[in-house]
């Protein structure tokens, strides 16, 4: 893969690199551990609350033997007014090597590449934008399922408009050959998803799609009116993954949702837990696939000898 101080946006990876990340990722998964050359550190800077990410990335980080420099927003200087850029400038002087950060605004680390900070950065999702820690754990989750990508159909369904995993993921899963369908309100099928796949109600779906990955309403980015005329037994009814619809599915389906999971609402809460659900699995994957992204970093700042990610995982980092 080529060198990279920054991993933002999965419009960086061709499919080598996704395959890259996914060999990593499997290597940890089966014990792989390594050695740092000298004391490295991280700071998780989340601007938005987190649950998954933010736990997945520091435990990849700890078992990575990277020390985890705590931050909060809430009692840092950006409550004065600092920058994001200026912050980075900060715990870079202050000797940190790597920032995971998840922010609200769309794009938020332009500036700071275009700065061209020395400090490491890896984007743990940005507003509606890009979240390249999810997708590339959800390529894995599939790819262990399946064994490949290329022809599988995949459904992407809810709230497309707000979603930054959706995003991310129909264009590497368009990238590997997936064919991606989409589903929910009809009017959160903005412009800029129609040239990945095409718009289709959920009940013409079920019984044809590999994966179906349902997306949460986000009501944190809906309207005051949208929220307040929101129901979620409706919803559930026209959009969401109900038990019957659940049945339609072929044996071999599965069924995935990035989390937190609305229960009731996109997706019937009996569910999340059944046998073709993989949502927890995604989750488990996740810190996996967080070990891969950080580790290439690391190799990046050379941090890590590649050679031995190289042997383990059969990947090149020239
Ligand atoms: N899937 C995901 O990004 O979850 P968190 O918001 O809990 O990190």
């Amino acid at each position: 893969m080529q060198a990279t101080n920054y991993i933002v946006s999965v419009d960086q990876f061709s499919n080598q690199d996704v395959m890259h990340f996914i060999h990593l990722a499997e290597a940890f998964k089966q014990g792989l551990t390594v050695q740092l050359k000298r004391p490295a550190f991280a700071m998780n800077l989340f601007f938005e609350n987190s649950t998954r990410t933010h736990t997945s990335f520091e435990m990849a980080e700890r078992r990575l033997g990277l020390q985890v420099i705590p931050f909060d927003p809430k009692t840092s200087s950006v409550t004065k007014g600092e920058s994001l850029l200026d912050t980075l400038r900060t715990i870079q002087a202050i000797g940190v090597d790597l920032a995971v950060i998840r922010h609200p605004q769309d794009a938020y680390y332009q500036p700071v590449l275009d700065a061209k900070l020395p400090i490491s950065l890896i984007n743990a999702g940005d507003g509606s934008g890009q979240h390249p820690s999810q997708s590339l754990l959800d390529m894995l989750t599939i790819y262990e399922e399946f064994g490949h990508l290329d022809g599988l159909k995949v459904a992407i369904v809810g709230d497309l408009q707000h979603s930054r995993v959706a995003r991310s993921n129909m264009v590497l899963l368009t990238q590997l050959g997936a064919k991606v369908y989409f589903s929910g309100p009809k009017t959160w099928f903005n412009a800029d998803f129609a040239e990945y796949g095409e718009y289709l109600p959920i009940d013409d779906l079920v019984s044809q799609v590999d994966v179906m990955m349902l997306l949460r309403v986000q009501h944190e980015r809906l309207t005051q009116t949208n929220n307040e005329t929101f129901d979620a037994t409706t919803y559930h009814q026209k959009y969401g993954l109900t038990e019957k619809r659940a049945a339609a599915m072929p044996a071999t389906s599965i069924i995935m949702h990035p989390a937190p999971v609305n229960r009731g609402v996109e997706i019937a809460s009996e569910l999340v837990e059944s046998p073709q659900s993989r949502i927890f699995q995604q989750m488990t994957n996740g810190m996996y696939m967080r070990m891969a992204m950080v580790s290439h970093i690391l190799v990046q700042r050379g941090l890590l000898d590649a050679k031995t990610l190289e042997d383990a995982a059969n990947v090149n980092f020239n």
